[in-house]
């Protein structure tokens, strides 16, 4: 069976992620792509003349009879264009985060379970082989755990506006947390699948001329005592390494998620940890996608653990804003995690980052 397939959203990761997956992946056959930026809808007829263009996804779901759609839009357009499309009975591939705030993602998980149907978020760093190699050793390493994930992207290079504007909108009307983070959640649950207890973050903004914090600093706390500590950087002149240690009562893991080497340490005896570094895997995401249309059935990166990565980042943003630690339960009860525009949230970020300014910050630190 080939499977039809819409693209809207003919962004970065549209352009550099998806289409190239899409076209060298003979289950599928792009029939249709969506932006509202000509320009965009351009570049990609350049590597694919054949697909009809829209500039409305509303009338793209109205006219074209496909069996899915891939969404690689802005996390607070990306709900309403899903919810739609579910409607529709088209299969949805999502890219991460699955909203911008945790009202519009609960709104949709429920949707997903409300009308059924193959919605998969694009958790694409969740299908590398360090995951699960990391996966396979950490049993070995006994528990609570102290796990550090420290990912810096989004080189800050000046000589390249577009891409500092793409980064500022995310940061803008959503957060470093919750776009990078988000990833980070997902993978971890892979390793790690406890209930969360408590959250606490801080967030810095580096720049007055950024539209919110580009480094965050956050510890996630599990039922079994476990820690997460994750640490994000955007925008830097210069990327530290993106590095994962675990650390448990019988011995201890470290990898680089750049070079792809690590070791393992357990009762004194170390054994090598290689694997291809942190790339997306693009490939086996739209294998997954595939399968989940083929049977009807969902197996990873579900909108559960969608709305649970959104969950965690949402705590951290408010924790960050309100300078304490969040559980579950203060989400519940919070209106700006819940269902404030999260614009209000990045100006709270800014007056956090000048007290950072005023000395109140940690340093920065680099490895
Ligand atoms: N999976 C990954 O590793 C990965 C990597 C990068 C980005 N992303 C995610 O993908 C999403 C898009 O990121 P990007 O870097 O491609 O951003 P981008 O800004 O380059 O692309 C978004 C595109 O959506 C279009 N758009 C906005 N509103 C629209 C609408 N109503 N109808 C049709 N098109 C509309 C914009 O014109 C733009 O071309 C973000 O949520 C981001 O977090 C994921």
């Amino acid at each position: 069976m080939t499977i039809s397939l819409a693209l809207v959203g003919c962004g970065e990761v549209a352009q550099n992620g998806h289409l190239p997956a899409i076209l060298r992946n003979p289950q599928f056959k792009l029939t249709a792509v969506c932006d509202i930026d000509p320009a965009r809808l351009a570049s990609i007829c350049r590597q694919a003349p054949e697909v009809a263009t829209y500039t409305d996804w509303r009338t793209l779901f109205a006219r074209e009879k496909v069996d899915a759609v891939v969404l690689a839009l802005p996390p607070e357009v990306s709900p309403e264009v899903a919810v739609m499309a579910l409607e529709k009975k088209f299969a949805v591939l999502d890219e991460k985060p699955m909203a911008a705030t945790l009202a519009e993602g609960r709104r949709l998980q429920r949707a997903v379970t409300e009308l059924g149907g193959v919605y998969q978020v694009g958790f694409v760093l969740r299908y590398g082989q360090w995951v699960e190699r990391v996966r396979q050793a950490i049993p070995s390493l006994g528990t609570p755990l102290s796990i550090s994930v420290e990912v810096y992207d989004e080189r800050l290079d000046p000589t390249d506006q577009e891409h500092l504007a793409r980064i500022l909108a995310f940061i803008q009307n959503s957060s470093a947390m919750t776009h990078e983070g988000s990833h980070v959640i997902d993978y971890v649950s892979l390793w790690h699948p406890l209930p969360w207890t408590s959250a606490s973050a801080r967030a810095q903004q580096t720049s007055p001329a950024f539209t919110g914090p580009n480094l965050w600093n956050a510890t996630i706390e599990f039922v079994d005592h476990s820690v997460l500590n994750v640490k994000i950087g955007w925008l830097l002149p210069t990327l530290p390494p993106s590095t994962v240690t675990v650390v448990g009562p019988e011995g201890r893991l470290d990898f680089d998620c750049r070079t792809g080497r690590g070791h393992i340490d357990v009762g004194g005896v170390e054994q090598p940890l290689v694997a291809p570094p942190l790339t997306p895997s693009w490939d086996r995401q739209y294998e997954a996608f595939a399968a989940a249309i083929q049977t009807g059935h969902v197996a990873c990166a579900t909108s559960i653990d969608g709305l649970r990565a959104l969950e965690v980042t949402a705590a951290c943003e408010l924790s960050a804003r309100r300078g304490v630690a969040i559980t579950p339960d203060d989400l519940e009860d919070d209106a700006s995690a819940t269902g404030d525009h999260p614009l209000k949230a990045s100006s709270a970020f800014r007056s956090e980052s000048s007290a950072s300014r005023n000395g109140d910050e940690e340093p920065r630190r680099r490895k």
